[in-house]
């Protein structure tokens, strides 16, 4: 399995002498771009050897305060300058993390052939504001390594603050934890598929998850047999790699909150008997990011300690035509009982989620989200950079929001009408799989809802856009995996804890 290296971050209350590369900024204050956090021996050194002030020259350069623009410029003895936009003055965490990313990002394509060391001078004191630094930073410096081809990166990524207080480590603890938990998920969606199947994720889960002293619980196919989770059983039915059910816990001592999340884990979907087309199916490793996305999150939560108990659950199965494929007109039976018509063997997330969801239930957590590359629907809905949510009660909703909010990743609402769960009769079994094509991701939730007991609060995030990224880089997110849906939920969290 691929390895994830990143960078280390440091709060230091000046540039040190050996940095590489200086970050700093141009910021918007009443009309004008002005430079923030330039060190007074940078800024003395442009009069003296340019004879211009830095915004100036990286204004002709280009650069401007237009948030995540950058430009290069050269710095006193050989050190290199990355003048990053970061929109007005007055900067959120958000503005900060764009910034900080695309930073980065023009640092990490300056190695050459020895690691480099960064340093980030923005004039940053806000605890939250450290931290959207040090998530763009990790975030924009995340490159993908397939085993056995790694090349230097960024070695070491430096906070210039003039903060000395506790919080601001704090901050940078905080930002690291979530960022390794981002790219640790996006890393799982860009492994090839065929090293990534249900057992070796399963396994990578567990030891993911034990390096962190959770507990974790697999069940491998026999055993999924045995309890009858008849979802998994038939999706992973075509494949030779086996699916499994994995459990992750984290309950830390005095937690008031029990929190579910549930997460897709469809390794390839090549949409099975109903097979997708060449187009359709390329990008379709990336179907288990959201089971990546939960066990991250969980990890980050851990990681961090936040006193809420977090159970997670990864549904993995790989979807593929065989002669043991499950057939569309199909009449499986969901752990716990619920008999569904399979009516289109691309429909799978949504049977896999089910065993999970009834799983998940049994327990009578406070709240259960699944997360899922459900729809293309809702591709089609939202785009590819907005995911939607789709909650019981608008006070879930609005939570989730609040926290996406927070954590700068871009959710929707959209609605759980009554009549979406109309077009899911079937004559032959207690629902069909399947509506029609109108409004798609409506369906699908309606179908997720009958599975989670009305009495518990329940949430659906649709991820299909924003997982996965099939253009070019920008601001923090790279090309493939995005580890989308990680920062809400370890936000949530913190929202939710006592
Ligand atoms: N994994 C896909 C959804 C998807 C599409 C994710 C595009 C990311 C990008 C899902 O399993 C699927 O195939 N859904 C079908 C459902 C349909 C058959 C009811 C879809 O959206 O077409
Ligand atoms: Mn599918
Ligand atoms: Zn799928």
């Amino acid at each position: 399995m691929p390895t994830l290296v990143l960078p280390s971050v440091a709060v230091v209350p000046s540039v040190a002498k050996d940095t590489d590369v200086l970050v700093v900024g141009l910021a918007k204050a009443s009309g004008n771009d002005v430079a923030v956090g330039v060190p007074d021996d940078v800024a003395a050194w442009f009069v003296k050897s340019v004879g211009r002030e830095l915004a100036e020259v990286a204004g002709d350069l280009g650069a401007s305060s237009k948030t995540a623009t950058t430009a290069l410029l050269p710095g006193p003895k050989g050190l290199r300058l990355i003048v990053v936009g970061l929109g007005d003055i007055d900067v959120t965490p958000e503005q900060v993390r764009r910034a900080t990313g695309a930073a980065l990002r023009a640092a990490a394509g300056l190695v050459g052939d020895r690691p480099l060391v960064v340093a980030i001078s923005l004039d940053t004191i806000e605890p939250q504001v450290i931290k959207g630094a040090v998530e763009g930073a990790l975030l924009g410096a995340y490159t993908f390594r397939p085993a056995g081809k790694g090349k230097p990166g960024i070695a070491g990524v430096m906070i210039v603050t003039t903060n000395k207080r506790p919080e601001a480590k704090q901050a940078v603890e905080l930002g690291v934890g979530t960022a390794t938990a981002v790219c640790q998920a996006r890393t799982w969606v860009n492994t090839s598929p065929h090293l990534l199947y249900p057992e070796s994720f399963a396994d990578d889960i567990r030891s993911a998850a034990r390096s962190k002293s959770l507990a974790v619980e697999v069940w491998d196919d026999k055993a999924l047999e045995r309890d009858g989770f008849g979802g998994l059983l038939a999706v992973g039915g075509g494949s030779s790699r086996k699916p499994r059910l994995v459990k992750v816990s984290y309950a830390p001592r005095g937690a008031k909150f029990h929190l579910a999340l549930v997460g897709k884990g469809i390794t390839f979907d090549s949409g099975g008997l109903n097979i997708k087309t060449a187009e359709g199916m390329y990008t379709m490793k990336s179907d288990m990011a959201g089971a990546a996305s939960v066990v991250g999150a969980i990890s980050a939560i851990a990681e961090a300690g936040i006193r809420i108990r977090v159970t997670a659950y990864a549904a993995l199965a790989e979807n593929l035509p065989s002669g043991t494929a499950y057939r569309p007109s199909d009449v499986l039976t969901i752990y716990g009982g619920t008999t569904v018509e399979n009516g289109n063997s691309d429909a799978e997330g949504r049977l896999v989620l089910a065993d999970a969801l009834v799983k998940a239930s049994e327990e009578g957590p406070d709240l259960i989200i699944d997360v899922a590359t459900l729809t293309g629907a809702c591709v089609i809905a939202l785009g590819d950079r907005v995911a939607g949510l789709m909650a019981r009660d608008d006070q879930t909703a609005d939570l989730i929001l609040d926290a996406a909010e927070a954590a700068g990743e871009l959710f929707w609402q959209l609605p759980l009408p009554e009549e979406a769960r109309g077009k899911l009769d079937s004559r032959v079994a207690d629902l069909k799989s399947t509506g029609d094509r109108a409004g798609g991701a409506l369906t699908a939730a309606a179908f997720l809802s009958e599975f989670v007991p009305p009495a518990l609060s329940w949430a659906h995030l649709d991820i299909a856009g924003p997982a996965f990224n099939s253009h070019e880089p920008y601001d923090y997110t790279p090309a493939g995996g995005t580890g989308m849906s990680v920062r809400t939920l370890v936000a949530l969290a913190h929202a939710l804890a006592n």
